[in-house]
């Protein structure tokens, strides 16, 4: 079985996992930056870049440590390529690239949205299965209909903010501290989630495109007129604005099932942690004899396991890259 090493840098995650064929994750380590761009409210991409060039090597060793393998031994690199910041990216690949040069294996150019798209398939015993997939990060919401490894069709995405934006921008509106979407978690569990009346954007508009970008105005107009501090209002609002992106995801993600006739869903990226959206899909999808993958938390958000994974599928299929591959910060997936 081959040994992949991935580096995962698209955006403020430096990651690096070690594989065993498409069995076994020997290694997963991460670097969060998240406390270095706080203080911004936001990712700062220079800050970025420059973190993931003082971690990216003591995380390979530490990951090459914790799966007790030598780079040596590794039978191909591989690097996130993108959708992401390109100066972020550049950072993975020319790693990545340098190493399978040094050592004279192959480099394998990963799409990160691949990645999420394939997660919940790790350490699944039947491997990739026809699907459907629903990606909700912090850049995208896609509905996308997973037929294989490498062949996907796009049923529909967000036609302006992604769901796990929306999460963050109304955590910012809420003076909650970044990234919006786990406070936000943290915080609905104890509030009313039919306190006030969010709207369920393109909920019947009979395709599957997703519009968050209403439920933030919204959100933003009802904070006009409460009292400050907001503080006692936060669980009833944070449950609320919550159950509005969740009726919408769920209510699609059903209807899209309905559509491909497909019976595993999968749900993958960042906000795919939410404890409630969890619940409500769990919930849900037994109600409708509909099975649901899951990854776990730590390989929903930004992680290298995700795409030495989708590596030794493409190596498997005897895919490579050439050292000439650019990154592209727009990369798409269908
Ligand atoms: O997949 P990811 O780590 O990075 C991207 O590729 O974008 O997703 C990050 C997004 C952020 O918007 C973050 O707020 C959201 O995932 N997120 C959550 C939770 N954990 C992370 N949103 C809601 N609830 C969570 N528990
Ligand atoms: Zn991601």
């Amino acid at each position: 079985m081959p040994l992949i090493l991935a580096l995962e840098t698209s955006c403020d995650e430096t990651a690096v996992a070690i594989v065993r064929g498409t069995d076994t994750v020997l290694a997963s380590e991460i670097s969060s930056q998240i406390p270095l761009h706080r203080p911004y409210g936001g990712v700062v991409p220079e800050l970025a870049s420059r973190n993931h060039l003082i971690m990216v090597r003591p995380l390979i060793e530490t990951a090459c440590e914790k799966a007790g393998v030598r780079l040596g031994e590794i039978n191909a690199f591989a690097a996130t390529a993108g959708p992401g910041l390109a100066s972020s990216l550049l950072i993975g690949n020319t790693v990545a690239k340098a190493l399978a040069l040094a050592h004279g294996r192959p480099f394998l150019a990963i799409n990160h949205m691949e990645g999420h798209l394939l997660s919940p398939f790790i350490g699944q015993p039947g491997g990739v299965q026809p699907s459907l997939a629903l990606i909700v990060s912090g850049g995208h919401t896609m509905l996308i209909h997973c037929l294989g490894v490498g062949d996907y069709a796009l049923l529909g995405r967000t036609r302006d903010d992604a769901a796990g934006e929306a999460f963050d921008k109304v955590g910012k509106m809420l003076g909650l501290p970044y990234p919006g979407g786990p406070q936000i978690d943290r915080i609905a569990p104890s509030g009313n989630p039919a306190a006030y009346a969010f709207p369920r954007s393109m909920m019947h508009s009979g395709d599957f495109t997703f519009s968050f970008s209403g439920l933030k105005t919204a959100v933003l107009y009802e904070l006009e007129k409460l009292p400050r501090p907001l503080d006692p209002l936060l669980p009833d609002l944070c449950a609320s604005f919550q159950a509005a992106v969740i009726d919408v995801l769920l209510a699609k993600t059903l209807a899209a099932a309905r559509h491909t006739r497909e019976k595993i869903i999968t749900i993958s990226g960042g906000v795919s942690c939410n404890t409630g959206l969890r619940a409500a899909f769990t919930e849900a999808c037994s109600r409708h004899g509909l099975r649901l993958l899951l990854s776990r938390p730590d390989l929903s958000t930004d992680n290298a396991a995700m795409i030495a994974y989708t590596a030794a599928l493409k190596f498997e299929r005897g895919f490579s890259s050439p050292l000439t591959q650019d990154i592209d910060p727009g990369l798409a997936l269908v």
